[in-house]
């Protein structure tokens, strides 16, 4: 079975109580955070910052916080969030000037690096960058908001990363991000996802660890 991850959106989470409603999803199981950074420029919503990040890790968070960065432009909060304790940092190329460069500039400063596509945009942007990735995160809504359907065409996007991923020979992570829940997770881990994304399906829960555990169950069939 390979090394599944399962990444909570804490743009679901109750924003009043955020480093509460971290702990409890880190000890329900999960085994990153994934943190959702939206600056109504780049996505037409507006979030959370490097503060917030920082904040966490004061409060004590220790688990890899995956920073996926929704903005534009990226250079300058590819050095904050480093700067505010990421663990990785993935942007969208379209984002970027200089895809290259900034894949670089992420791992310079010590995190691990990444590139998000959107559910239209082919995966030709990973293609020559491949030695200076450490995942491809793929969406399956359109970014901006949680609680959006999973769009079905991403699980044959999915199946042309994994092909893209495997005949490199490289380590990268294949991330899901959009619409995960119990129901679909097993047809995404089979379509070759290995890191899984979900907000809602977590944080509408009462019980997280309840959620978590039947995720993992689904993916251990
Ligand atoms: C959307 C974000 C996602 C989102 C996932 O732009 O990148 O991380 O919060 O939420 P759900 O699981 O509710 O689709
Ligand atoms: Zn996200």
């Amino acid at each position: 079975m390979p090394d599944y991850k399962i990444a909570p959106s804490i743009l679901s989470a109750d924003f009043a109580r955020l480093g509460e409603e971290v702990d409890a999803v880190l000890a329900a199981g999960a085994d990153w955070v994934h943190f959702d950074v939206m600056d109504n420029h780049y996505v037409p919503n507006l979030t959370i910052g490097p503060m917030v990040c920082s904040a966490l890790r004061k409060h004590g968070v220790e688990a890899p916080i995956d920073v996926h960065l929704m903005v534009e432009p990226v250079d300058e909060m590819i050095r904050m969030f480093a700067d505010a304790g990421a663990t990785t940092i993935t942007f969208h190329p379209e984002a970027s000037r200089h895809v290259d460069r900034s894949l670089q500039l992420i791992r310079s400063l010590g995190c691990k690096a990444g590139l998000v596509f959107n559910p239209a945009t082919g995966l030709d942007a990973a293609k020559y960058v491949m030695d200076k990735l450490d995942m491809i995160l793929l969406m399956s809504v359109n970014p901006g908001f949680g609680g959006q359907k999973f769009i079905p065409a991403t699980l044959d996007k999915l199946r042309e990363a994994r092909t893209l991923i495997d005949d490199s020979g490289l380590d990268i992570r294949l991330e899901i991000d959009g619409g995960v829940t119990c129901g679909n997770i097993a047809e995404i881990a089979a379509a070759g996802a290995d890191t899984f994304v979900a907000g809602s399906a977590i944080f509408s829960a009462k019980d997280y660890a309840e959620v978590i555990s039947a995720m993992r169950r689904e993916l251990a069939k």
